[in-house]
């Protein structure tokens, strides 16, 4: 076996060592397996509890196909799954181990390439933090998203047409029975959520960033073209191998800036900035929450899908997908960025046709001239918060009001509907105790559902503030990943009800208008503090202990940076 290839380290050799590798593998595998052939794993996150990922034993197969097919060893590698609607507290606590697992399972075992499978939300990052992290020759397959689903006529945007069903109920304009049977329309088909939320987001990030065939991410779950495509994927992992390109190879500064613009342009997920500030973390690109704002935010939205617009992913694909959308705003991508392929992503968009310009709108006629996600600072959010002004009310990117203060989620739950709740349409809307540290695990609350009065007269949006996350099917005037967090010191402790706050997205700026010298005076109040998580064992205890703050990430801090795929010592 040639030296070069990582797991003849394994499997090179007459001593007792190789021939126990080899030995304990052979079961099947052809004779040669072990004389040259690269051995390319393909972690794959399919699980029964990650419904969005479920059917990624198929997808892994077509893979297994191509790795042979180019003369590879294909070896499937079951990782940790995150299914976003099934794990309490929130599949994000997680992201990090998933991560961290995926991470030392590459680098333990005698791989030489990895083809990763991914889907729902923390799925597609996880992956890619691993990667990143071993620097193995690695390649994405997004699941894709399921195909549209209908109830009473209308298709249902899944994730977003919850939330807007759910207030509805809570306004008195459909019936609990009604609610309840939308529910088995919901979910179509295999695949994850068809709205641009999350997972669809992370699988158009990996893309731009060149770490997936080109043109692949949207690519519907039940769409034969995915198999195709998984088939080139595994043929690709043995090409990577060859060529020795390397995750750092693919995702440089210059892939980053393409993401950002991808981001800003498809209205994507806000949930992108926390994965992407991380993904950068392990590669050490040096990548700020301002370069969101610098990069994104005039960058025009050209894709009206939900949760800011109307239409779904597979009309998004139908429609000529990710690459026509990056042709429209070639002149604003780094055209240096490379791709798994080894070529330039820009070398793939001069065929990239726009076939529904409804859906995918030319770049003078945009849904809005300047999407991406706004960074707000000021003396709540002295490291930076964010909001996505598409999915917000342009009446109240403007906007001062005072503050009704909730110190966890289970206060808000508790008094929100509280008819003598002292809420009005003007109202900020404050809610602490839910980032990274405090819940733990920073989940998706941000965007709080409204007052029940308050919907009652017919108000359907408020500026929310909170140190939480949003979920990427949301919308509504939301400014999220508030840090330092309430639980870390940060300021957002010490807001009380009443007090003035002022948002001006347009200036960046989000200000509580309490005097520093009356602000040095408080201290968070004994609810406030109980409100925060404590946990005394486990990976709670470890996360809590480790986990940095939104504006870099939400990692641990003793997994940012990379460790490289070599292994020091013998097994035995
Ligand atoms: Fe899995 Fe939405 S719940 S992608």
């Amino acid at each position: 076996m040639p030296p070069e290839l990582r797991s003849a380290q394994w499997y090179a050799g007459t001593d007792r060592n190789a021939y126990i590798h080899r030995a304990w593998m052979r079961r099947g595998l052809p004779r040669d397996a072990f004389s040259g052939r690269p051995h390319i794993a393909i972690a794959n996150t399919a699980s029964d509890l990650t419904p969005c990922n479920a059917h990624l034993g198929e997808v892994a197969k077509s893979v297994r196909d191509g790795v042979h097919e180019s003369g590879g060893i294909p070896l499937e590698l079951p990782v940790v799954s995150l299914g976003e609607t099934q794990m309490r507290p929130t599949a994000m606590l997680w992201r990090n181990m998933a991560a961290m697992a995926a991470e030392e399972m590459f680098r333990a075992n005698p791989i030489d390439g990895v083809v990763l499978l991914g889907g729902c939300d923390k799925t597609i990052p996880a992956l890619l933090m691993a990667a990143a992290s071993v620097g193995l020759p690695a390649v994405v397959v997004p699941g894709g998203p399921m195909l549209t689903g209908t109830f009473r006529g209308r298709p249902l945007g899944c994730g977003t047409d919850v939330w807007r069903l759910s207030e509805e109920v809570r306004a008195g304009t459909l019936s609990q029975e009604d609610f309840t049977r939308s529910e088995s329309s919901m979910i179509r088909s295999r695949g994850h959520c068809n709205t641009m939320g999350t997972a669809s987001t992370m699988a158009v990030v990996a893309e731009a960033l060149g770490m997936t065939l080109p043109g692949l991410a949207g690519t519907p779950a039940p769409d034969s073209r995915l198999l195709e495509a998984a088939h080139e994927t595994g043929q690709l992992a043995v090409e990577l191998v060859a060529e020795q390109r390397t995750p750092a190879d693919v995702m440089t500064a210059a892939s980053f800036h393409n993401a950002i613009v991808a981001l800003a342009a498809t209205g994507g997920s806000t949930n992108a900035v926390v994965h992407l500030l991380a993904i950068a973390g392990r590669l050490g690109v040096p990548l700020s929450l301002d370069d969101f704002d610098r990069i994104g935010s005039h960058v025009p939205l050209l894709v009206d899908l939900l949760p800011a617009g109307t239409h779904l992913m597979d009309d998004f694909h139908r429609a000529g997908g990710l690459l026509a959308v990056l042709r429209e705003v070639r002149d604003l991508l780094d055209p240096t960025a490379t791709t798994v392929t080894g070529r330039p992503l820009v070398d793939f968009l001069d065929d990239a046709e726009s076939w529904d310009r409804e859906v995918i709108r030319p770049r003078e006629t945009p849904l809005q001239p300047d999407a991406g996600i706004a960074v707000l600072r000021g003396n709540l959010a002295p490291s930076g918060a964010i909001i996505k002004p598409a999915a917000a009310s342009p009446g109240l990117l403007q906007h001062r009001g005072r503050a009704v203060v909730f110190d966890n989620i289970e206060d808000f739950h508790a008094r929100v509907d509280d008819p003598d709740l002292p809420v009005d349409a003007d109202s900020v809307l404050v809610l602490r105790g839910c980032g990274p540290k405090g819940y733990p695990g920073m989940p998706e609350v941000s965007n709080m559902p409204l007052p029940r009065k308050l919907l009652e007269r017919g108000v359907r949006d408020m500026v929310r503030i909170c140190d939480g996350r949003m979920s990427g099917t949301a919308y509504g005037t939301v400014v999220l990943h508030v840090a330092p967090e309430a639980a870390a010191d940060g300021p957002l402790a010490l807001v009380r009800d009443g007090d003035w706050i002022t948002l001006d997205v347009p200036a960046r700026t989000l200000t509580l208008e309490v005097d520093d010298s009356e602000l040095a005076l408080r201290t968070p109040n004994k609810t406030t503090l109980d409100g925060f998580a404590n946990p005394g064992r486990g990976w709670e205890r470890l996360y809590v202990d480790h986990v940095t703050q939104a504006d870099t990430g939400a990692d641990l801090d003793f997994l940012t940076g990379s460790s490289g795929s070599a292994v020091s010592r013998e097994s035995h």
